[in-house]
């Protein structure tokens, strides 16, 4: 063997509603895509069509052998005005899960991935105080509608990318540029984060509960100064790391809110979190404020380097900060023609399985290639294509290599010479 993935490793895939879905249910992500924001036009609203398929997708996974299954609910659906709940989408929704453990895949719910219902949107979302008990009714709502059927919850999906891409960058809705709306966003997600872990505890121990798991989906990159020598790309790769992603994690995990952020609801330090949720995707190369890529690296297509140790690398920064064990929640890659995503996929793997540290999950992104926000659908992410026009699902190469490796617990010889060897990147 090339190697054996870890012992007791679950392996399976992730999935967000606004990016599989389809559907036009009066969300920000609908809004955006009316609003022209979307680069080559794809409406999310006709993409891929989850919400219909959602028998023949969980067939599909279990087929490929997947073991459990990360998906969100999309808000804008279960309640679709303030206060109001549709029970059909409930329903839905539990249908979905009692389908995953009848076929053996494990779910894992998040509960917010990036979207949100106009209605909330339109109010300040996150970034008002006086919203954020909005989305603890949604968190009530799903523990008490889905709690019998699904143990794992992930509170909120990448809290950093959500509040930079949509308060600082403006390139997600609402598209605001501004670093006190993003300060004030990192804040209430990470007070929203905190009162949710407890929640969930709470309402599951009343349903008679005792193996709850709650986590954040964090985004960490590794930020790399671009030359070790000069002491200005030191400084603005650890700055750039502190307040992209290691304050906003130290304070969701542990209660501890590090400059610039504020603990305005004295919340009390101490472990939020039962595992250590991290996607991860790339390294950064910092020469000053904005961050780069580092000349002649292995890059997808999205011009994002591929870096396998960095897996192993951020997921120890997070271990540091609280020893749990780790749940890849997204790991995956750009890859419009599946030339090269069996490498990436067995070399971060390997990366995983050469590491001391306690990986005990590993959730591809993603199942199938699916609206990738401002990029629409032409960037592709998928172990399973689907057909533009007729929705038909084709399991890929890659999809078919990452079943080889549940199935076979880890990558032979034989499976080396058949997916990996003869793959590439390009490197710019
Ligand atoms: C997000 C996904 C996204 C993926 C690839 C992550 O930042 O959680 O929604 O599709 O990266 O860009």
């Amino acid at each position: 063997m090339k190697f054996f993935i870890p012992k007791d490793m679950l392996m399976g895939v992730a999935t967000a509603s606004m990016q599989i879905e389809g559907g036009e249910v009066n969300a920000n992500w609908n809004d955006w895509y009316h609003r022209g924001f979307i680069k080559d036009g794809t409406n999310p609203a006709t993409d891929n069509d989850h919400w219909e398929k959602w028998q023949e997708d969980t067939e599909l996974m279990a087929q490929m052998g997947l073991q459990i299954y990360r998906f969100s609910v999309e808000w804008a659906r279960l309640i679709p005005q303030e206060g109001k709940v549709d029970e059909a989408a409930v329903e839905r929704y539990r249908q979905e899960l009692l389908l995953l453990r009848e076929k053996g895949i494990r779910p894992l719910l998040t509960i917010h991935h990036f979207s949100n219902p106009m209605w909330f949107e339109n109010k300040g979302s996150f970034e008002k105080r006086e919203n954020l008990s909005d989305y603890l009714e949604l968190v009530e709502l799903v523990v008490r509608r889905f709690g019998d059927l699904c143990s794992d919850y992930i509170t909120i999906n990448e809290p950093n990318v959500y509040a930079t891409g949509s308060f600082f960058f403006g390139m997600w809705p609402p598209g605001k540029k501004s670093l006190g709306a993003t300060i004030t966003v990192m804040e209430n997600l990470a007070y929203c984060h905190i009162r949710a872990y407890e929640m969930i505890h709470t309402l599951r121990k009343e349903m008679g509960f005792t193996d709850t798991m709650v986590g954040c989906a964090n985004h960490l990159r590794v930020f790399a100064p671009k030359n070790k020598k000069n002491l200005w790309h030191r400084v603005s790769a650890k700055l750039t790391s502190y307040l992209f992603q290691d304050a906003l994690t130290t304070a969701m995990t542990l209660g501890k809110f590090p400059f610039p952020m504020r603990n305005r609801w004295k919340l009390p330090k101490g472990a939020y979190t039962d595992f250590i949720g991290l996607n991860y995707y790339t390294r950064s190369t910092v020469s000053g404020i904005a961050d780069g890529v580092r000349e002649g690296s292995p890059r997808n297509d999205l011009d994002w380097e591929i870096y396998p140790q960095g897996i192993v690398e951020c997921a120890g920064k997070l271990y540091d900060v609280l020893p749990r064990p780790i749940w890849v929640t997204e790991n995956g890659t750009c890859d419009n023609d599946d030339r090269f995503r069996c490498k990436y996929l067995y070399e971060h793997l390997q990366a995983i399985s050469q590491s001391e540290l306690p990986f005990a999950r590993y959730y591809h992104w993603c199942f199938c290639d699916n609206f990738e926000w401002i990029e629409g659908n032409t960037a592709k992410f998928g172990l399973v294509r689907v057909d533009p026009e007729t929705r038909v699902r084709f399991v890929k190469t890659s999809g078919n290599f990452y079943s080889d490796v549940i199935r076979n617990g880890g990558v032979s010889e034989e499976m080396y010479e058949k997916y990996v060897a003869k793959q590439e990147y390009d490197v710019r």
